[in-house]
């Protein structure tokens, strides 16, 4: 494929979607534009790529595959803990407090994939209800992919996706069925899903019923847009907030320069955003509370995870070793290694602690994800398995083609038990099945798929995965065993996949 035709494709996304694909993944992004001139018998690229900028039914139904596959949309209930701490305590009673003479709240998810996110506020809000009786409110979650919505609009999960819930929440929202968790018509009927492309979709739009919004949530969505488009959205939200009005992104997703009229508080759970136009004594900020800098990510150990024995094996797949700038070459690479003995040996603290200092060096993305790769395999191994999720959500971000942190995040379902085995089968084989769709050639994702089968009483297919991981094996290049089976030797793990296939 000429250069020429990626570079297209990729400009005609970020003109699209906002989404910029990391060059690490451009040889996954040469792949899926070729599968698309294949599955639509388009005669070339050139054509695909015209059609795409084009405005036909055909080119609407192609952008909306395209954004299915290309968007990611982990969520989750109460992610972020210290942002829900402060969206309850402090900025729901602030504009409860100054909306007092309305009798209104106007609330927006922008980027809210799977709706966990504006049923989280839905259920805030249904437990402070009695502070805002008769009070219109609207919860608008919105995004690009329709696919996301239409699950929002279904309101089943998986236990996953309630990691953050206590039994009580639990019980009170969810019920129980064969598919998983159906969230209960009382949080449903609170929320109004509608699909809206952030980059295209004209806002603040009185006609799109986007505008004097109280309260914005654009979390993990500008992370995989460019700084420049950021800003441009920072700035059409600020237009879209009422005065006293909050924007809340995620950690760091937005850098200065902040956009005129949105004042930055520093809250010591997170950075907040609050339109303050002139003087009014009425959206003054209520209790501010004293700078303090957040615990730093990677240090975070679960107190509780220490003593937890894992069924995930330590492995790592060596790091880069070339430095990441030319400037301490040796440095680096010593640094390399003794995080990897740390890691293999299982002395964590100092494998996270080196880790957190490596990754203050002017890295770059690749090196920055084998870092938070094998950090996250660290906290999963030490049973911290939220903390890992957490990381897995990075490390797609940073490269969104790997398929190591699907895998590693269906290894965290599987070393968790379950109360809903059927819900957590159907999300791990989402996982291996995204992971294989990524690398076809996966050792490990093909035995664990082989594994999920033989489980689920599919013999057949379970064998099939297993003989073509076997063929795969016979292959391999290396000494050890691949990433995820480590705690094999080579020859064992080819004679046990003999083994099992003779007797099965
Ligand atoms: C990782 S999810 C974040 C979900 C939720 N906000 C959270 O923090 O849990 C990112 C979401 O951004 C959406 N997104 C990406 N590009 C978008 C665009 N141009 N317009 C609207 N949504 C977009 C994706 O479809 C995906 O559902």
């Amino acid at each position: 494929m000429e250069a020429d035709s990626l570079d297209r494709f990729q400009s005609t996304l970020i003109r699209h979607t906002g989404l910029v694909i990391p060059e690490l993944d451009h040889p996954q992004l040469a792949e899926l534009l070729k599968k698309r001139v294949r599955a639509l018998r388009m005669p070339s690229h050139r054509d695909y790529l015209a059609l795409l900028e084009n405005d036909s039914s055909k080119s609407r139904d192609e952008w909306r595959h395209l954004s299915h596959t290309l968007t990611i949309g982990e969520s989750y209930f109460f992610r972020d803990n210290g942002q829900m701490t402060l969206l309850r305590e402090t900025i729901l009673p602030d504009l409860i407090k100054n909306n007092r003479h309305r009798g209104q709240l106007r609330i927006w998810s922008a980027g809210c994939s799977t709706g966990e996110e504006p049923y989280s506020l839905a259920m805030i809000l249904h437990r402070i209800e009695h502070l805002i009786p008769d009070w219109q409110v609207m919860i608008l979650g919105t995004d690009i992919n329709e696919t996301a919505l239409a699950k929002a609009q279904k309101g089943i999960y998986s236990r996953w996706a309630m990691r953050q819930l206590d039994d009580a929440q639990k019980a009170l929202y969810f019920k129980k069925d064969k598919r998983g968790f159906k969230l209960s018509q009382l949080i449903r009927d609170r929320v109004r899903f509608k699909p809206i492309n952030l980059i295209k979709t004209p806002f603040p739009s009185i006609e799109g019923d986007l505008h004097d919004m109280d309260l914005i949530l654009c979390r993990n969505v500008l992370i995989y847009f460019s700084q420049e488009t950021g800003h441009r959205l920072a700035r059409k939200f600020a237009e879209t907030l009422r005065s006293g009005g909050y924007l809340l992104t995620s950690h760091a997703e937005l850098s200065a320069p902040y956009p005129p009229g949105l004042n930055v508080r520093i809250m010591p759970e997170s950075i907040i955003f609050q339109k303050l136009d002139g003087d009014d004594p009425k959206h003054k900020p209520t209790s501010p509370r004293p700078p303090t800098s957040t615990a730093p990510l990677l240090a975070q150990l679960d107190a509780n995870a220490a003593a937890r024995p894992s069924t995930i094996p330590a492995h790592t797949t060596p790091l880069p070793t070339h430095p990441p700038s030319a400037a301490q070459p040796h440095r680096w690479q010593a640094d390399v290694k003794r995080l990897q003995e740390a890691f293999m040996t299982k002395r964590y603290k100092e494998a996270l602690a080196l880790a957190e200092q490596m990754l203050t060096q002017d890295t770059v993305d690749q090196q920055r994800f084998e870092i938070l790769f094998l950090t996250a395999r660290i906290h999963a191994n030490r049973g911290a398995y939220r903390l890992a999720a957490e990381l897995c959500d990075r490390l797609t971000a940073l490269d969104r083609f790997s398929e190591r942190p699907h895998l590693l995040l269906a290894h965290l379902l599987e070393a968790q038990e379950s109360a809903t085995p059927e819900a957590d089968a159907l999300q791990i084989r989402h996982h291996l099945q995204k992971a294989l769709y990524l690398n076809p050639d996966s050792i490990a994702a093909l035995l664990e798929m082989s594994a999920l089968h033989r489980r689920l009483g599919e013999p057949h297919r379970a064998r099939r995965l297993q003989k073509a991981a076997q063929s795969l094996l016979m292959q391999w290049p290396h000494q050890e065993a691949p990433e995820f089976l480590e705690d094999w030797s080579l020859a064992g793990l080819k004679e046990e996949l003999s083994r099992t296939l003779e007797s099965s």
